[in-house]
C-alpha cells in the first residue's frame, strides 16, 4: 500500500503485518495528511533483537569511524531540509521558516555531538590505590566509558526531528544502538530524518524507527527487557513511564510553567520583546515557552501595553504562509486551551484581546490580572495564551514560581545583576535566564528540569555521558 509510510527496521523499509495504519491529521486542514504503519508487539520484539545484535559490533567500531558516519548523516540531513520541513508544516503546523530551522539545527547538533563524542569518550581516568588509607601503591585502576546497549528514544510532537536527533546522536556516538518511537504527529518527519541516517550508511539494525499506536506498543516498548536506557521528551506520560520502567537510566524532559519575573528597573522594551518571542513562538507549544509573567505592579500597566501592541502585530494563519501563530497541534489541545481561557474568564481575568478560535487556530491572547485561583496560573496551556500575574514583591513572584509542580526554566528581568543572581538562586528551576526568555539552546548547554519537569540533564555533553557507564579494570601488582 503506497499510501502508508513504511517503518524502518534492520536497515529496510517495511510494512507492518498488522495491515493497519495510524492516520496523521493535519492541524490546519483537520484532514488526514499521511498514514504510517501500526506496528505490532511482535515487530517491536524483532527490532529489539536486531538492535541488540547490531550494538555489539557497533561498540567495537572505532570512535572516529562512528563520528565520521554521524558527520555524514548531518550533511545529508541538511541537504534534505526541504522535504523534512514540508512534513513538519503538514503534520505539526510549524511555521515554514521555523520548520527549516529545526532541521538545520538538528544537522548542527549531530555534527557537534560527533565532535564532542570523540573528545570526551577518548578520555578515561587512571587512579592509584595508595591515596586511600590502608593501601599500598599496588593497585592501578583504569576507567573508560562504555555504551549502555539499546537506547529507546521517544521525542514529542513539537520538535519531532530535533528532539529525536538530540537522543539519537549521543546514543550512537557513545556506541549504543537506537530504537526510535516517533510521536504520531511528526512521525513522517521522523521517517524522513531516519532516511538520512540510512543514506549515511549506518550498519543494519543499529537504528530503527517503529511507528504505531501508543495504546498498542507504548508500554510494551518502554517496559521491554531489551531496552537499556530511555530518553523521553513529552508530557505526563513520562511520569507514568518512569514508574513502570525497569532499573535503567532514564532521561526525561516533561512539562514546564516557565515564569518570567519582571522587576521595577527592567528594560521593559526588552521584556516585551522576550515575552512575545518566549510566549508566542510556535504558538506557545514549547516546553520552554514563557507560561506566566510575574510583573511588579508599579510597571505592570506599561509592560502590558507594550506587549499588547506587539501581540497586535503577530500574524495569524497557516504555517505555509509562515504566520507567527498557526493552528495548535490537535482539536483536543485547542479544547484544553479553551477550557483554561473560559475558566479565567469566569473568574474575572482581564482579556487584553478578544478570544478568537477557528478550528485549531487560536488567536494570541494575553490575560491580565490573573489570580492564583485560576487554572491558567498553574497549568500549561501549550498554546498562544499567556497569563500575567501582578506582584507586590519579588518574594511573591519567587513564591509563585516555587509553588508550581514544574521546575524547568524561568527568567528574570532586571538591570541589577546582584538581585538577579539572588533570585536565580531562590527559584527552584533547572535553568534561570537573566534578561532573556527561557530556551533550551545553544544545544551543548545543560538542559534539565526539576520536580515534575524531568529527570537527568540533557544538552549534548550530558546526554553522551548519560548514555554511557563507567567500566573499570584494576591491575593488582604483587
Ligand atoms: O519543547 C521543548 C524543547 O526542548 C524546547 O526547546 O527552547 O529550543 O524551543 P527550545
Amino acid at each position: 500500500d503506497g499510501d502508508v509510510f513504511k517503518y524502518y527496521a534492520d536497515g529496510e523499509w517495511k510494512k507492518s503485518s498488522s495491515g493497519k495504519a495510524v492516520s496523521i491529521i493535519n492541524p490546519t486542514t483537520r484532514k488526514t495528511q499521511y498514514k504510517v504503519q501500526a506496528c505490532t508487539q511482535e515487530e517491536v520484539n524483532k527490532v529489539m533483537e536486531t538492535a541488540k545484535a547490531a550494538q555489539k559490533s557497533w561498540a567495537k567500531t572505532p570512535l572516529w569511524k562512528r563520528a565520521e558516519l554521524l558527520h555524514k548523516a548531518a550533511a545529508i540531513l541538511k541537504e534534505h531540509k526541504a522535504p523534512i520541513a514540508e512534513a513538519l508544516i503538514k503534520e505539526i503546523a510549524k511555521p515554514a521558516k521555523d520548520a527549516v530551522t529545526e532541521v538545520v539545527r538538528s544537522g548542527d547538533l549531530v555534527s557537534y555531538c560527533a565532535e564532542e563524542g570523540v573528545r570526551i569518550l577518548g578520555q578515561g581516568t587512571f587512579l592509584v590505590s595508595d591515596s586511600f588509607p590502608g593501601n599500598e601503591r599496588t593497585k592501578y585502576c583504569l576507567t573508560s566509558k562504555i555504551p549502555l546497549g539499546v537506547v529507546l528514544a521517544i521525542p514529542p510532537f513539537n520538535y519531532p526531528v530535533n528532539l529525536a536527533v538530540s537522543k539519537i546522536a549521543p546514543a550512537l556516538i557513545a556506541g549504543n544502538s537506537l530504537v526510535l518511537k516517533p510521536p504520531t504527529q511528526g512521525a513522517v518527519a521522523c521517517l524522513h530524518m531516519v532516511h538520512c541516517f540510512h543514506l549515511a550508511g549506518f550498519p543494519k539494525g543499529l537504528i530503527s524507527c517503529i511507528t504505531g499506536k501508543g495504546s498498542e506498543i507504548g508500554d510494551f516498548l518502554t517496559m521491554h527487557p531489551g531496552v537499556n536506557c530511555i530518553s523521553f521528551t513529552g508530557g505526563d506520560t513520562g511520569i507514568a513511564i518512569s514508574k513502570k520502567a525497569g532499573m535503567i537510566p532514564l532521561q526525561m524532559e516533561l512539562g514546564g510553567k516557565d515564569a518570567c519575573i519582571v522587576l521595577e528597573d527592567a528594560d521593559l522594551d526588552l521584556v516585551a520583546a522576550n515575552i512575545i518571542k518566549g510566549g508566542f513562538s510556535y504558538s506557545g507549544q514549547r516546553c520552554t515557552a514563557v507560561k506566566v509573567v510575574l510583573v511588579m505592579e508599579s510597571v505592570a500597566d506599561t509592560l502590558v501595553e507594550k506587549v499588547k501592541s506587539k501581540v497586535a502585530k503577530l500574524t495569524v494563519g497557516p504555517p505555509e504562509d509562515d504566520c507567527d501563530i498557526t493552528p495548535v497541534v490537535s482539536e483536543s489541545s485547542a479544547n484544553f486551551i479553551e477550557g483554561l481561557v473560559m475558566d479565567a474568564k469566569q473568574k474575572g481575568a482581564t482579556f487584553c484581546q478578544e478570544y478568537k478560535r477557528e478550528g485549531n487556530l487560536i488567536w494570541p491572547l494575553l490575560l491580565d490580572h490573573v489570580r492564583p485561583d485560576m487554572r491558567i496560573a498553574w497549568e500549561e496551556p501549550f498554546g498562544p495564551v499567556l497569563p500575567v500575574i501582578r506582584i507586590g514583591s519579588v518574594e511573591e513572584g519567587i513564591h509563585h514560581c516555587n509553588a508550581s509542580n514544574f521546575g524547568l526554566q524561568g527568567c528574570v528581568f532586571t538591570k541589577d545583576i546582584n538581585k538577579a543572581m539572588l533570585i536565580s538562586d531562590a527559584m527552584e528551576s533547572g535553568t534561570i535566564q537573566i534578561n532573556s526568555a527561557p530556551a533550551r539552546g545553544p544545544d551543548h548547554f545543560p538542559f534539565q528540569g526539576i520536580k515534575d519537569s524531568g529527570i537527568g540533564s540533557q544538552g549534548i555533553t550530558n546526554s553522551i555521558n548519560m548514555m554511557t557507564k563507567v567500566k573499570s579494570t584494576v591491575i593488582n601488582l604483587p
